[in-house]
């Protein structure tokens, strides 16, 4: 894999500023974020008033704690502009997330937001790696998911030839791959399996491609599927976080040279991590929920927005600013069998620790007699024999007994059994 670390000159100042330099810059924008909040959005200024808090309280980055959180529902009981700071004249575009369940969240954005935006994920892809004159190919879906539109700005506003090919017709991607030659992919990193298997598919070797970098992220993923990842293409695999309620992806990105988890964007988006339970904030290290609050948002300011992925921050490494550990998953991914609870992550470090086993794979939960089940189906990697993926089926089930101390079936399916996405693979299948 090539040497992508940065160079002199390469970087912005702010992301090697003195911690104190980047504190003041936040205490200085939070104080008019809160009050552009508060000013503009009744909602807010609801809450702020019932909590009996005003903006003119924070006199410290920690005083943030003291005012309301804002979660998805607030987004939801306002729909589709109530949580818009600025006229809509002045809204030059929108995204909105489907959600799961009910209605969809919007989001809005002025045209300096899309600006800042457009920095902020400049600088992600730089970070990944990507420079001036690159090309990046966005596999990211285009429209109303926050993925595409946000990837292509950024790689634009890097100076790269922007691909944009959204998500989907795989065979058409590894046309454009061999054909247009780009250094850079923006996928998410389940999708990347996809597009790999399909290479191989058409007898392209997926190690001999013009791709130095993955910047993969939209949904979950482990250090094991980073190594997968890496070993089958030769390029860094590289994580990329966001969401849409605070931007969209480039609230915080990996830095290349480190991989050592992802430095978020503090000069825009200040980060807490609080117990999901009660809500105190925690110090840095401790892992729980993390929380956001926009720093020089102007359309849809946000104010601790509970995200519900959970997290720990952890102090900066390769830049000034603070890392976050790779999620381990969302509040609202947590399966809780017979009293206990796991992540799809744990078991996607524990699969991908098999050779006989492939990284598809989806959790199955049913009820029985009142009891909840897991059910792991996972796909024999087509090269390993039915014996060998049966005996590692039996020996995942033993190891999820052993280190996460719950009883889970195991079914071992055959390679192409297992549904593929082209976005956020759905990890997770309810039949309760
Ligand atoms: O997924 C934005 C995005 C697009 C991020 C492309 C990265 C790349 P939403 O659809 O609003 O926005 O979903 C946000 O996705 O709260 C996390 O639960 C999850 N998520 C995003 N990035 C990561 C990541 C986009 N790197 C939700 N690791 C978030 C784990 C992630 N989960």
């Amino acid at each position: 894999m090539d040497d992508l670390s940065p160079k002199p000159g390469d970087l912005e100042p702010i992301e090697t500023a003195p911690i104190e330099e980047l504190r003041a810059l936040q205490l200085e924008r939070l104080q008019w974020s809160l009050r552009h909040a508060y000013d503009n959005v009744p909602a807010h200024r609801k809450k702020f008033d019932d909590a009996g808090v005003h903006p003119d309280d924070c006199r410290t980055l920690a005083d943030l704690g003291r005012f309301p959180f804002t979660a998805k529902a607030d987004l939801r009981d306002n729909y589709p502009f109530g949580m818009f700071a600025v006229p809509t004249e002045e809204v030059v575009r929108v995204h909105a997330s489907s959600g799961t369940t009910g209605k969809a969240t919007v989001v809005g954005y002025t045209a300096r937001d899309i600006e800042t935006w457009s920095h902020v994920m400049a600088r992600s892809i730089r970070a990944a790696g990507g420079r001036k004159g690159m090309r990046v190919h966005v596999a990211y879906g285009y429209g109303l998911f926050t993925g595409g539109l946000g990837a292509h700005y950024g790689a634009e506003a890097l100076g790269c030839m922007t691909i944009p090919v959204s998500g989907g017709m795989t065979e058409r991607q590894v046309q454009l791959i061999r054909d247009f030659e780009p250094d850079i992919i923006m996928v998410t990193p389940s999708y990347m399996l996809s597009v790999i298997d399909e290479m191989e598919r058409q007898g392209v070797d997926p190690r001999s491609t013009s791709l130095k970098v993955g910047i993969f992220g939209a949904e979950p993923w482990t250090d094991e599927m980073r190594r997968e990842l890496e070993e089958r293409t030769d390029m860094h695999a590289v994580d990329i976080y966001g969401l849409s309620e605070v931007m969209g992806p480039g609230v915080a990105n990996e830095c290349v040279e480190t991989k050592d988890g992802l430095h978020v964007w503090e000069d825009h988006f200040y980060p807490e991590i609080i117990d999901p339970v009660t809500g105190e904030v925690l110090p840095d290290g401790e892992e729980g929920e993390l929380v956001f609050t926009s720093l020089t948002k102007q359309a849809m300011p946000v104010v601790r927005y509970r995200t519900r992925d959970l997290t720990r921050l952890l102090p900066g490494t390769a830049r000034t600013m603070r890392r976050m550990e790779r999620i381990t998953g969302r509040t609202d991914d947590m399966m809780i069998v017979r009293g206990v609870n796991l992540f799809p992550t744990q078991l996607e470090e524990l699969i991908l620790a098999s050779p006989a086993l492939s990284p598809y794979f989806q959790c199955v939960l049913e009820r029985e007699d009142r009891l909840d089940t897991l059910t792991v189906k996972v796909e024999r990697r087509p090269d390993a024999s039915r014996d060998d993926a049966d005996g590692a089926g039996a020996e995942l089930r033993r190891q999820v007994k052993a280190r996460i101390g719950v009883t889970i079936a195991v079914d071992v399916v055959e390679p192409d059994s297992v549904e593929r996405s082209v976005g956020k693979m759905r990890r997770i299948v309810d039949r309760r």
